[in-house]
């Protein structure tokens, strides 16, 4: 295809389609990529130009793109039940889908709740945590706690839990009052002060406050800050202490991101009690197919809504509620992990870690970090000259490299598909060093 095509699809995209998080006076710039198919970690261009999907488009494409398996479970599916609603009928993919999810919580949570994406899942365990107090006699605990510089989605409530400027400073006249407190950013080394702050709030205001909500392990938006477990395992006996739900937001770091299928799990949860309240999921259950997402909770939170009472009923929907495609796309991915994807992930993870070591020695950057398939750094201010619009320069400087890459700030990540071998790793590693070459410079 030629110069002349691709320009033709960037100008039609740019004057029909709306983009996301995207400035569209600035696009006009740098416009979209055309895109014209996937196959495993790359994307390819209607030249033939090919970029490695380095963030796994938006951290969906757990497995790169065109999977062969996960296309044939869909198109299965797709001559059996594309879709039949799921209030008052049911179907095989969604039950076996809910099963197979509890039994990797050891039952701790057995009732799986559908929405569309990850806001929408925000919106139901919210909407959950406040109805199931409520109908307990408990209506004074309406508000929620979420840590500074977490993010839950884009949608008003989701959006009321995020505290993310750049999203958020725009519509917060609109959102409903969150309590935010420290992070526990391991580049700060303030675990303990978190805890502190997160323990005089609750003690402060457990009566008025429903749920506390987290990304377990890893805060994905405000640049991959990342934190140990010991933290989730003293913030759940917080909110047993004061009796305020926890709900752990996996929509970015389930399905094996971070080493284990749920983050959760290495807080080595021995007992139910040990388990949040509510455990979301998204993005990768599906590997980048199907729209879905879900809400697993205890039998605490949902015997709460058991009554002959149709209001006491959560009467949360969307139309497609536990749409059979992407149950059938989520459980070929859990296929995935049953035949030991965990370990795969653990030798790929390495690989990465090796082909990107030299980088700690780079004065250029600092805190390179990772945990299972997320590795990130950050540019160092201190020894840097300042690179107006960083993020924007080094995406477009990885290209020249084959390398779909988007920074977040001044924070440069991999979230990578789960197809790395060792050639693919150094690949990675050496675009990334080039780029970092072309775009910044020591001062
Ligand atoms: C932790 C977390 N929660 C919620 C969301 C929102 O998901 P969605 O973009 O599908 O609405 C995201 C998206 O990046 C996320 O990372």
């Amino acid at each position: 295809m030629s110069e002349a095509v691709r320009q033709d699809w960037q100008r039609r995209s740019l004057a029909a389609v709306w983009h996301p998080c995207t400035q569209m006076a600035r696009a006009q710039d740098v416009p979209p990529l055309p895109i014209a198919r996937g196959e495993g970690p790359w994307l390819i261009d209607h030249q033939g130009r090919r970029y490695f999907d380095a963030n796994s488009s938006w951290w969906v494409n757990l497995f790169g793109h065109a999977d062969p398996g996960l296309n044939d479970a869909i198109k299965r599916q797709l001559d059996t039940l594309p879709h039949v609603m799921l209030a008052g009928c049911t179907h095989e993919p969604a039950v076996r889908l809910a099963e197979r999810l509890s039994a990797r919580t050891g039952g701790a949570l057995g009732h799986l709740f559908f929405g569309s994406d990850g806001a929408s899942a925000v919106e139901i365990a919210l909407k959950q945590s406040f109805h199931s107090w409520r109908n307990r006699g408990r209506a004074d605990k309406r508000e929620f706690v979420c840590l500074r510089n977490g993010y839950h989605g884009e949608t008003i409530g989701a959006l009321a839990v995020t505290d993310v400027a750049i999203f958020r400073d725009a519509y917060d006249p609109l959102l409903m009052r969150s309590h935010i407190v420290a992070s526990p950013d391991q580049r700060l080394g303030n675990e303990a002060q978190a805890l502190n702050e997160m323990r005089a709030l609750l003690a402060e205001r457990h009566e008025h406050i429903a749920a506390v909500i987290v990304e377990p392990l890893v805060q994905g938006a405000a640049g991959m800050s990342m934190y140990g477990p010991s933290y989730l395992k003293a913030l759940r006996a917080l909110c047993t202490e004061f009796e305020v739900h926890l709900i752990a937001d996996e929509i970015a770091v389930g399905c094996g991101r971070t080493g284990t299928f749920f983050a959760w799990e290495q807080t080595v949860p021995a007992t139910k009690a040990d388990w949040p309240d509510f455990l979301l999921l998204s993005k990768g259950i599906t590997g980048g197919t199907m729209a879905l997402s879900l809400v697993l909770t205890t039998d605490e939170v949902y015997q709460a809504f058991w009554s002959q009472d149709v209001t006491r009923g959560f009467l949360h929907s969307h139309s497609y509620t536990g749409n059979p495609l992407a149950c059938a796309a989520a459980n070929a991915v859990l296929d995935r992990f049953d035949a030991g994807q965990l370990e795969r992930n653990q030798q790929q993870a390495a690989w990465l870690a090796e082909a990107f070591a030299p980088l700690a020695a780079d004065p250029r950057i600092t805190h390179l970090r990772q945990r299972g398939m997320i590795l990130a750094f950050d540019i160092n201010p201190a020894t840097t000259v300042p690179v107006e619009r960083f993020a924007e320069k080094f995406h477009l400087a990885a290209r020249r490299h084959e390398l779909l890459i988007r920074p977040i700030g001044q924070t440069v990540y991999l979230m990578p598909p789960y197809l790395i071998d060792e050639a693919a790793a150094k690949f990675l590693a050496a675009a990334v060093a080039a780029t970092l070459e072309e775009v910044v410079h020591a001062a």
